[in-house]
């Protein structure tokens, strides 16, 4: 498993709320994530927990895992959240735990994302729904924003919507469309895990 680098996000933990305090995209999130559910919610790469937090009360309940103990103090004291300092890529929960696995604007950033979504895939509930909201690279202004990451050696990885489902390729039970209509900016992923 590759060393976690640099935390660049504990600096801005304190403001990250204020550009966006997440309200549209939960409002969109709970109907691709089919809330409610009275299992679990993973909010892998989560952060302050800015989204989960407004998702919570239709889950039985919200675990943050991010690798920035700057992004999870932020999240702590937040109503319904259980923030868990962990590498996506190495989960320190149960196989089968989680009815449903959110991931958004997180998954450029994982360092080893092969791996991340098999792990996810592991935690995630036969029967389960995985939503994975990423940039999409075909757009201009993304890649700009890509360029910016780069130049402050943040080593993210963006992916292309086919090849971001083609992951998810031969991974058991798994069912994945992709949106990029939703938001010309973003694609909008959806993984469901086949019940056995
Ligand atoms: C741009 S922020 C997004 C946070 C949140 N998903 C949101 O939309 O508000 C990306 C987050 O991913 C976390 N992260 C990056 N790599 C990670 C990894 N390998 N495992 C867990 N979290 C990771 C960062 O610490 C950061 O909090």
């Amino acid at each position: 498993m590759p060393r976690p680098p640099f935390d660049h996000f504990r600096f801005v933990a304190p403001f990250y709320d204020r550009v966006s305090d997440g309200q549209s995209a939960a409002q969109t999130l709970r109907d691709l994530l089919a809330l409610p559910v009275s299992g679990w919610l993973l909010d892998a790469g989560g952060g302050t927990g800015r989204i989960s937090a407004r998702l919570s009360a239709q889950t039985g309940g919200v675990a943050i895992a991010d690798v920035s103990l700057g992004m999870l103090r932020q999240a702590r004291g937040r109503d319904g959240l259980r923030p868990a300092h962990a590498q996506v890529e190495r989960l320190p929960f149960a196989s089968g735990q989680f009815e449903r696995i959110l991931i958004v604007d997180a998954f450029h950033h994982f360092y080893a994302q092969e791996a991340a979504v098999a792990e996810l895939w592991r935690v995630l509930r036969p029967g389960g729904r995985l939503v994975l909201v990423e940039p999409n690279i075909a757009r201009g202004a993304v890649r700009l924003i890509a360029l910016g990451e780069r130049l402050l050696l943040m080593r993210s990885r963006f992916w292309r919507a086919e090849a971001l489902a083609g992951l998810f390729d031969g991974l058991p039970g798994a069912r994945v469309t992709v949106d990029t209509a939703r938001d010309p900016y973003s694609i909008h992923l959806v993984a469901e895990k086949a019940s056995v």
